[in-house]
């Protein structure tokens, strides 16, 4: 759907008094999403780290670009496809992997996956998803996802993953370099509330053969007992309910909490270095993207290494406090790596105009993070269409009221910084 067929629904519902009940400002969008999530779930999806001072960064970062329309250039047909390694895509956009999106939904990841399948977007299943990789995977049929790593303490885990990955039909991995420690999260420590220890976003490890073995490894650190209390019990409900089969069997069988433990104990790796990528490219020919490349050596590193992709991204502002926005990082790794691989970018995109902008300065695609899982907590799988119908739309029309038709007449002399 074009901008004009989607300002012409929107238009036309209005006249028969029909509103979506999902607002089409960003900022609408965000405030009515956080009035209908639990305190938990608003802490953990809109929260950043330490003051939040990184997501205020990626917004200036975007705001200090301006689009520079040009006129009279016929701009009634227009192509907003792109292709990536190989594969036509009918957008420069994919949806960011975001984790534990039953917090907002019951649906959580299946709900996006329907909605990114009806559009056409490619979905990157996160490895903290709440469905596992293979359920969404059928669910889309042959539209397209990649999938995110995380790399954890066991090779042999990451191997699982990735292959899991491959079967279940992902065209890409994109490994999350940022989160090798969980960033400090004022928000989720003021309530001293992390989902995993409640069993929840961990469906990628709870369905995987390796996992479900290391279970059955003897502890060397086991965990105290916890002191019985009525959050203790709560919690320990949580986790047995997250557990997949039957709720009798697993509170018999011990495996939820093991389930928790061993996920705490393994699920990321911060002595991870470049040496490890190796490994990585020797299981896999799926182009490799990395997410979380910010600085122009390190993506100069990436190319060293023959990763196939890079993510600018600084996790939303989720892991440092005080870093840079992506968007001043973009111009300057674009700068280096001269279009020998392709550039994704996220972190702050907030419209149509993100898009185009980020486009402009040597992106060959945007990623879409919270909007979307706004749109989830609002209205479901519709609910994340509605968003993305609506920053497709603008998106179109940025790139038409900007004099361009196609995706490779946007270039650097559309943008200027102010
Ligand atoms: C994330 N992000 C993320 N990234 C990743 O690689 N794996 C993950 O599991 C998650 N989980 C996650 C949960 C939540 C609640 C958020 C908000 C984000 C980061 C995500 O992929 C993306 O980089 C950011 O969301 C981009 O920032 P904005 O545009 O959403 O502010």
């Amino acid at each position: 759907m074009n901008a004009f067929e989607r300002q012409k629904k929107i238009y036309l519902e209005g006249a028969s008094g029909i509103i979506s009940p999902i607002p089409v400002d960003a900022r609408l969008l965000e405030e009515k999403a956080l009035k209908a999530m639990s305190k938990q779930a608003a802490a953990y999806i809109v929260g950043g780290a330490g003051h939040g001072d990184t997501m205020l960064q990626n917004r200036r970062a975007f705001e200090r670009w301006r689009i520079v329309p040009r006129m009279l250039r016929d701009v009634s047909v227009r192509d907003t496809s792109i292709e990536l390694f190989g594969k036509k895509y009918p957008y420069p956009l994919l949806l960011s992997p975001v984790g534990v999106l039953e917090m907002v939904h019951p649906e959580a990841d299946m709900a996006v996956a329907k909605a990114a399948a009806a559009t056409g977007i490619p979905y990157i299943f996160s490895n903290q998803a709440s469905v596992p990789m293979e359920v969404c995977g059928a669910a889309m049929e042959n539209q397209p996802r990649w999938f995110q790593l995380y790399w954890s303490k066991s090779d042999e885990l990451v191997a699982s993953f990735v292959q899991r990955a491959e079967a279940s039909g992902c065209q890409a991995i994109v490994v999350t370099l940022d989160t090798t420690l969980l960033g400090w999260r004022t928000q989720d420590l003021e309530l001293a509330y992390l989902p995993f220890l409640r069993g929840l976003g961990i469906a990628q490890y709870t369905s995987d053969p390796v996992f479900r073995r290391l279970l059955d490894d003897p502890d060397p650190n086991p965990a105290p007992k916890p002191k019985v209390t009525l959050e203790a019990i709560r919690t320990l409900w949580s986790m047995i309910r997250h557990y997949p089969g039957n709720f009798s069997e697993n509170a018999k069988s011990g495996y939820p909490r093991k389930a928790v433990k061993k996920f705490i104990d393994i699920y990321t790796r911060p002595s991870l270095t470049w040496e490890n990528l190796t490994y990585l490219r020797g299981i896999t020919k799926l182009p490799i993207l990395l997410k979380g490349i910010l600085h122009p050596d390190d993506a100069l590193k990436a190319l060293d290494h023959g990763i196939n992709g890079l993510v600018i991204s600084n996790h939303g502002g989720r892991q440092v406090d005080g870093a840079v926005g992506t968007m001043d990082m973009l111009p300057r790794i674009a700068d280096v790596v001269q279009g020998r691989i392709p550039l994704l970018i996220d972190s702050g995109v907030r419209g149509g105009a993100d898009i185009f902008k980020a486009l402009a300065l040597g992106a060959t695609a945007v990623c879409l993070g919270r909007p979307y899982v706004y749109g989830l907590t609002l209205g479901g799988t519709e609910g994340v269409q509605q968003v993305l119908a609506n920053y497709l739309a603008d998106f179109d029309l940025t790139m038409a009221l900007a004099g361009c038709r196609s995706i490779k007449e946007i270039g650097a002399d559309n943008v200027m910084m102010v």
